[in-house]
């Protein structure tokens, strides 16, 4: 799958897309013929143990992106880019992000936009950089605007229909929308022709991402927007808790997973 795949299914069937931060869930994801897999940032809160996203590193962004490349046949990969890694020097960002393209594999980068990622989002581009655009709530901006819902009074509701646009004609290839009004997602989708993905933008995008953890019941907590459709925190808590108790029991090992070797039988 290429970028340029990806944009011409706007308005045809659904988007998916779904995060990913290892070789075994990347190769699961792939073949469940999920369209984009997401390296995103919540790699910080999901494995990294971190609070936020804000420390996760582009060293770290560059290790778990390869690890999914590896293992993914079929389906874009997308590198986020970390906090602070893009939004200053260009010369740095361009490094930072073709990094996830020359090392890790990538197919193509996701920047957290604003104002400022415009211009970079051209840049970038015409440098054969794919970039997502990511308006709404962008949890990079945390400290300052909180993970709340955004764009819900007219003027915000217009700011991110205006990034959309711009960002569109700087060549970014598909927009996640997230945390927005529903209706204010099904008007930026219906005003650009690159595809719209939402996360907790209702179901008028052309397509929808969520994290992977929320979706196999590995999260601790999970955005109202969000759903599980597994319980593999309880199937890892059940698998881990029958280990514990047969080896303290001494069951395990047993004899078929033991091996006696009869020509050291004298070495005692
Ligand atoms: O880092 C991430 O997982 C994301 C998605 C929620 C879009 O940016």
């Amino acid at each position: 799958m290429r970028a340029k795949d990806i944009r011409a299914k706007a308005g045809e069937e659904p988007i998916t897309m779904l995060t990913a931060y290892d070789a075994p869930t990347a190769r699961i994801v792939d073949a469940a013929g999920v369209d984009m897999i997401l390296v995103g940032d919540s790699v910080g809160n999901t494995q990294l143990g971190y609070d936020s996203t804000l420390p996760v590193t582009v060293d770290e962004m560059a290790s778990h992106t390869a690890a999914v490349v590896r293992a993914t046949e079929d389906a874009l990969v997308i590198a986020d880019m970390p906090f602070l890694s893009f939004g200053g020097d260009e010369g740095d960002a361009i490094d930072n992000c073709g990094r996830m393209l020359k090392e890790a594999g990538a197919d193509a980068i996701k920047l957290e936009c604003g104002p400022h990622t415009v211009d970079l989002t051209r840049t970038l581009t015409q440098l054969g950089v794919p970039v997502q655009a990511h308006l709404g709530l962008t949890p990079q901006r945390e400290n300052e605007t909180g993970l709340f819902r955004q764009g819900t009074d007219e003027e915000s509701a217009r700011r991110i229909l205006d990034l959309a646009r711009e960002h569109e004609s700087a060549g970014a290839f598909s927009l996640v929308l997230e945390h927005v009004p529903a209706n204010l997602a099904g008007a930026v989708t219906d005003a650009l022709s690159i595809p719209t993905i939402g996360i907790g933008a209702g179901p008028d995008c052309d397509g929808q991402v969520l994290v992977i953890d929320d979706v196999i019941g590995l999260s601790e907590r999970t955005a109202p927007f969000s759903r599980t459709f597994g319980d593999v925190r309880a199937e890892m808590e059940r698998a881990v808790d029958g280990y514990v108790d047969a080896v303290e029991s001494g069951e395990f090992p047993g004899e078929e997973h033991s091996h006696v070797e009869p020509e050291i039988e004298d070495v005692y």
